[in-house]
């Protein structure tokens, strides 16, 4: 298959990458240093011409946090809308969109509410669509998951109020996996959510990764999380990460079953492992 994928600059498009052209399919890749920047693709005039000979898009494209040039609407709402009313246009029908855990009714946030628009947008059409919603993803290169590793290292891991926010982390090669089946499933049109089995909460996954590392478990720091928010509005001049809202998010703890996911693709996900923490590739089970 010929297959544009947005965000093949980025860590889960870096890794669909991969496999796709492993699996012996055409990559274009649709990215900045190919001329393709979100803030000026907002129209579907802007797409059509990159869309002939194209049999599927993959999405990939997302911030964490807005910044003077990036922000959420045009990057996660508007541009991959523009993408997807093209793809209508242009009879490509399977459309691939990364999405995140969160991005339904109970979204409170502008980048889980500017994900939405696109997901809506997507849904809306007359296309073999899918739309994942992925939790918190790890493997070797991920931005969270380097973060996450600082922080397991320092010798009092710093958590927000309780640490007991819930996660399902899922490893880069499941999601990997997902996106594979899911260009070859017989039909689209489905929400998925890619979470893992396994429940941590922030704490717990904080040692989870120090265990990891090779380190014996460490007292927890309990930040009050008035005082947290007061640190992440300072430090997100360090790391893009560090927002107001990426903590909200956190605290939210979604949560979801991964069951829809495993009868999807007939099997469940890998447990958590600290081989799967540091592999250097995503190598997923993959089908041309
Ligand atoms: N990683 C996770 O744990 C996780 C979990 C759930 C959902 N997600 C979602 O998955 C998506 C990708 O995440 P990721 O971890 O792969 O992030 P990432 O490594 O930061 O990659 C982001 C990608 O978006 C591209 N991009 C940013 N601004 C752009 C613009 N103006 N025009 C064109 N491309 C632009 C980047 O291109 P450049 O190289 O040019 O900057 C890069 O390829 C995001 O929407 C994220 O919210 C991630």
């Amino acid at each position: 298959m010929n297959i544009l994928l947005t965000g093949a600059s980025g860590f889960i498009g870096g890794n669909i990458a991969q496999a796709l052209a492993a699996a012996g399919h055409q990559v274009i890749p649709a990215t900045r240093r190919d001329g393709i920047d979100f803030r000026r693709m907002l129209t579907p005039a802007d797409w059509l011409p990159h869309l002939s000979g194209v049999d599927a898009v993959i999405n990939c494209v997302g911030i964490i946090g807005e910044t003077a040039t990036g922000k959420f609407q045009p990057l996660h709402g508007e541009a991959p809308s523009a993408l997807f009313r093209a793809c209508s246009a242009a009879g490509v029908h399977r459309v691939i969109q990364i999405s995140a855990l969160g991005t339904d009714d109970s979204a409170f946030s502008a980048y889980h509410r500017s994900k939405r628009v696109a997901d809506d947008c997507l849904r809306s059409l007359d296309l073999d669509w899918f739309v994942l919603r992925p939790s918190l993803i790890y493997g070797r290169g991920g931005k969270s998951a380097e973060l996450f590793l600082r922080l397991a290292a320092l010798p009092l891991l710093p958590v927000p109020g309780d640490g007991r926010q819930a996660l399902q982390p899922v490893h880069i090669s499941d999601v990997v996996a997902t996106v594979m089946h899911c260009l070859a499933a017989p039909a689209g049109r489905q929400t998925l959510d890619i979470v893992g089995d396994d429940t941590f909460t922030f704490a717990e996954w904080l040692q989870w990764m120090r265990q990891a590392l090779g380190k014996p478990r460490a007292p927890v720091l309990h930040i009050p999380y008035g005082l947290a928010l007061a640190l992440f509005r300072l430090g997100h001049h360090c790391n893009p990460m560090l927002r107001t809202e990426n903590l909200r998010m956190l605290r939210a703890g979604y949560r979801a079953s991964a069951e829809p996911l495993a009868d999807f693709l007939g099997r469940r996900l890998q447990p958590v492992s600290a081989a799967l923490l540091f592999s250097a590739h995503a190598n997923p089970g993959s089908t041309p």
